[in-house]
């Protein structure tokens, strides 16, 4: 786990099924490390459901099934020796609305932390700091380091959306999954969650999912276009939006549909 390999997440051959509904066909994809990728396509693609077989998260649904072969930094998901709350911890998420605790934001920060660790681990010192320093890292210290203890969910969205990154941080996650993280925020709000993508790239694995070509154009390094549950291009976003392969890409990422 300590080396740092060229893709933290590869798949070979998946598929996914909800009951007999296929969701996902044989997408192969290698996703590089320290990297934003996005997830584009229209509706009901399996954007999503790509995105939690990452962290395993479908298989909450009984009726999931799934084939073929996911791995994270080199190790199969599937293995029988994999902890899934080693994995979830090493694969934080983000959601489309904000959903930090109805709890103050320093308990959001520590959440994890006081789930995760020994005690030891859990004397003040020790949580104050991790608070400062996953506050800092999302850009919100100075704006909340008076306001530690008020509750998180009356926050300005765009708070609440960079606090629900910083609690995934104590955790030390090597892979950040976003779903359409913006799509509550106003342009401002918008433009903030890109420029703390960037900030955060290179120390973490971005993949988001997104609606917005615009965003997708933007704010990453590369982009995986999905249409009907496969994969039909991954390329570096540049070369997807100036030059796309596929005449389904082209036309999508000319609004022809979607
Ligand atoms: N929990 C579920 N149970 C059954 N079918 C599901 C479930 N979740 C998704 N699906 C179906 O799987 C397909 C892929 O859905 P998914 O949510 O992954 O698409 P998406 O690309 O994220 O779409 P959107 O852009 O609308 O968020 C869709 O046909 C959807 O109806
Ligand atoms: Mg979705």
């Amino acid at each position: 786990m300590s080396e740092s390999p060229a893709f933290s997440i590869q798949t070979r051959g998946l598929n996914l099924w909800y009951g007999d509904f296929q969701a996902l066909k044989e997408v192969t994809v290698d996703i590089k490390h320290g990297r934003i990728t996005s997830l584009i396509g229209p509706s009901g693609c399996g954007k999503t459901t790509l995105l939690r077989c990452f962290n395993r998260v479908n298989e909450r649904y009984g009726y999931v099934t799934t084939k073929g072969e996911i791995r994270l930094l080199g190790k199969n998901i599937y293995d029988p020796d994999v902890s899934l709350i080693e994995l979830r911890k090493s694969v934080g998420m983000v959601f489309q609305r904000p959903n930090p605790l109805p709890i103050s934001v320093y308990e959001n920060v520590v959440f994890g932390l006081r789930i995760h660790s020994p005690r030891s681990a859990l004397k003040r010192p020790l949580l104050d700091e991790a608070v400062e320093k996953a506050l800092t890292e999302v850009g919100l210290w100075d704006d909340l380091k008076d306001r530690l203890r008020h509750k998180a969910t009356e926050l300005q969205l765009e708070q609440q959306q960079k606090l629900c990154i910083a609690r995934l941080l104590p955790l030390k996650p090597e892979i950040i999954l976003m779903d359409e993280p913006c799509s509550a925020l106003d342009v401002e709000g918008t433009r903030a969650i890109e420029e703390l993508m960037f900030e955060l790239k290179g120390r973490y694995t971005i993949v988001i999912v997104t609606h917005n070509m615009a965003q997708a154009r933007r704010a990453s390094d590369e982009c995986i276009f999905m249409l009907l549950g496969e994969l039909m291009e991954h390329t570096r976003t540049e070369d997807l939006f100036l030059n796309p392969k596929h005449p389904k890409t082209a036309e999508y990422i000319e609004g022809r549909y979607g």
